[in-house]
């Protein structure tokens, strides 16, 4: 019985998974983690037939699919790989070949398992036709556009004896240097930063941009060939070939007689790929003899004679200083375990997020713990586990705070959620801080020289106890901080100056309205048009403002209503801040000429961004929506238009009009949008 209940947590669990890796391309647990999970799950659902579901996670292969690209069906399925841990299981696989082909050396393929994201390429007459997407393992989509970006893919085939149809699979991947330039842009920018670059991979292949696609660098490396007839007779060989044709093909795949020589290239490369400029997260082995590949065949979601070896990710153990409880800017607290500094993949280790309350309870760490630090493919390290047979007898296990440990406030947990939080929210330090280094920050007021750090020091130090007291801070003051000589504490004052014009819209988002972010700041702006009006608008007109639900309306209401928050205003505008939106303009209108329309923007375009579009439209006075109904009037569509899309619209006769037309029908200065 219970087991019937366990296969139906495990289910749930792992589509939940599947779609932070998928769908959102954020995963929350490791692959080693989400394997573990899948085995235990395949093993129950062996022991229990009666419970079958054709939509079990085990069913199928997770799914790329993204909205707005045309899907292409794979003339041959995309497979994943079935994943090793050890040389033993390495070893186990190698005999069952041996067994089902009937030999007894059977010679493997070595090679890298690149950490990016699957690409299949269609080639015909020597030229570039399709790339798609793994997607689902039947159908992908369509990504030629942004695979021609990449420069290391040849569009026109070099050398000779290349088939004249074939498909050639690989890895699209984001190389390291170039994936810690795009983060370092990002966390300029305010924006979300990657993980690893994997993701990265995989959310740059699905931009609807290509020109932003060829600015972030991606690279690509090829490992399998398909096609009728062709003429080799072993991968190895295939795979020469494909490099002769001038694709990528990593020197680091070699042939393989027995295990003592798999062991030693398994070691080998666990130590070289920290060199390697891009991720892999293991090696492959693969069956050398196109023949006998033939006859091992296929399971279901991966092919008999091949393997994956997944590399242990990189884990220390070192011993707990003390847990420490962090505010952030929205008052939620977040355990961090504090260690003796540890060295991991080449950075020093020393704290570590636990996460919040469900996560620190289920590792049961005790004060005084040797804890397990690993880091994967991942940035920001975590703590896996405990040493608990070192644990000293009698030590306390490390409890939750039920105090804000920085104003000292009675903690609340956030509804539904594992998450505590300060409801102190304007007189608390560290929220407050929080607040002022947001209220700086490059996307609001874009006040330069005030980080972190300095930040607090102007909190500590009684000169800003609150954003709007940056309006009086003087230089002198700053020269009282730490790393402030004359001329850098001059140019703070001069930026703080210069932020009274920055406009309205960003003013709203550097406020820190509880879950008013940067876009829902803009529509908020424009749509009240001035502080004034905002303080006084119901909840129902505060509703009636687009992306702005109850719980938004609300954060508004309660932010206006606490006097603190009315006084930093006052002095805001006291100072000259922009406080309302510019009188002669609708935000930079261009013409009315889209007014009381809603269009809907689909597929890829040749002369701007969506984005770009999306104001274009808002510019002539019209609205953008996401999805098509009979209130659409029209439907701006790019290439590759989604086939649903087209459908929908026809059905119910809502005009596609293309990129062209649209320029047309908006000709005034488009130019700068
Ligand atoms: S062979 C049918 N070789 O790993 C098997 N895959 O976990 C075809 N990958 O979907 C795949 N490096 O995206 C193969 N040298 C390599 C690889 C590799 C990375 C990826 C590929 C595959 C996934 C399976």
């Amino acid at each position: 019985m219970d087991e019937l209940k366990e296969i139906e947590r495990l289910r749930n669990e792992l589509h939940l998974h599947n779609r932070h890796y998928y769908v959102e391309n954020e995963p929350r647990i490791s692959d080693r983690e989400f394997d573990i999970l899948m085995r235990r799950l395949e093993e129950l659902e062996g022991r229990h037939p009666e419970a079958f579901d054709p939509n079990s996670p085990t069913q199928r292969p997770g799914s790329d699919i993204a909205k707005g690209f045309t899907q292409a069906a794979h003339v041959y399925p995309m497979l994943s790989l079935a994943n090793t841990y050890s040389i033993e299981e390495v070893d186990a696989w190698v005999r069952g070949v041996d067994k089902l082909t009937g030999t007894a050396d059977t010679t493997l393929c070595g090679e890298l398992k690149f950490d990016g994201t699957g690409i299949s390429l269609i080639y015909e007459h020597g030229r570039l036709v399709r790339a798609v997407t793994r997607g689902d393992g039947e159908k992908g989509d369509e990504v030629t556009d942004n695979v021609r970006t990449i420069r290391s893919i040849p569009l026109v085939l070099q050398g000779e004896g290349w088939p004249e149809f074939f498909e050639l699979r690989g890895e699209i991947v984001l190389p390291w240097e170039a994936f810690n330039r795009l983060n370092a842009q990002r966390e300029e920018a305010g924006e979300s930063l990657f993980a690893n670059p994997r993701n990265a991979a995989a959310g740059t292949l699905k931009l609807q941009n290509s020109a932003e696609v060829a600015r972030r660098g991606l690279d690509a490396y090829f490992y399998y060939l398909l096609g009728e007839d062709l003429p080799y007779a072993t991968h190895f060989e295939a795979m020469q070939a494909v490099r002769s044709w001038g694709f990528k093909v990593s020197d680091a795949m070699t042939l393989l007689h027995d295990i003592p020589e798999v062991d030693a290239y398994i070691r080998r490369w666990d130590e070289a790929r920290h060199a390697l400029p891009v991720a892999t997260d293991g090696l492959v082995f693969k069956v050398n003899n196109l023949a006998q590949q033939q006859e091992l065949g296929l399971r279901a979601k991966s092919p008999r004679w091949a393997v994956a070896y997944k590399f242990a990710a990189e884990r220390a153990l070192t011993p707990l200083r003390f847990v420490s409880f962090d505010v952030g800017r929205m008052g939620i607290i977040t355990p961090v375990a504090n260690l003796e500094p540890v060295l991991l993949s080449g950075t020093i280790v020393k704290r570590a997020s636990l996460h919040n309350e469900d996560i620190m309870n289920a590792l049961d760490i005790h004060e005084g713990d040797a804890l397990y630090v690993e880091k994967g493919g991942e940035i920001i390290p975590k703590i896996t586990g405990v040493d608990e047979a070192a644990r000293v007898p009698g030590a306390a296990k490390v409890r939750f705070v039920s105090h804000c440990p920085a104003c000292g406030t009675r903690l609340e947990r956030v509804d539904g959620e594992a998450a505590w939080i300060c409801p102190n929210k304007w007189g608390c330090p560290p929220q407050i801080v929080g607040r002022i280094e947001h209220f700086v920050g490059r996307r609001m007021m874009n006040i330069d020289g005030i980080g972190e750090e300095t930040a607090r020091a102007l909190y500590e130090a009684g000169f800003v106890r609150n954003f709007a007291d940056l309006y009086s801070l003087t230089a002198d003051q700053l020269m009282t901080i730490e790393g402030f000589a004359e001329k850098s504490a001059e140019r703070v004052v001069e930026g703080i100056r210069k932020s009274t014009e920055v406009p309205f819209e960003r003013v709203v988002y550097a406020l820190s309205i509880p879950f008013v972010g940067e876009t829902t700041a803009k529509k908020i702006a424009k749509s009240c048009g001035s502080i004034d009006r905002l303080m006084t608008m119901s909840q129902a007109e505060l509703e009636a403002i687009e992306d702005v639900g109850p719980r938004i309306a609300e954060s508004i209401l309660e932010y206006f209503a606490t006097p603190v928050n009315v006084e930093s205003i006052e002095r805001l505008r006291a100072a000259g801040v922009q406080l309302e939106m510019p009188e002669d303009e609708g935000a930079g209108a261009l013409s009315d000429t889209l007014a009381g329309k809603t269009v809907v923007i689909s597929g890829v375009f040749q002369h701007h961004s969506r984005d770009e579009y999306k104001e274009l439209i808002e510019k002539h006075g019209g609205k953008n929506a996401g999805s098509i109904s009979k209130k659409t009037s029209f439907v701006l569509a790019g290439e590759n238009m989604g086939p649903a899309k087209l459908e929908k619209a026809q059905a119910l006769g809502v005009p596609v009009i293309s990129e062209d037309e649209f320029l047309k029908m908006t000709q005034t200065d488009n130019q700068d949008a």
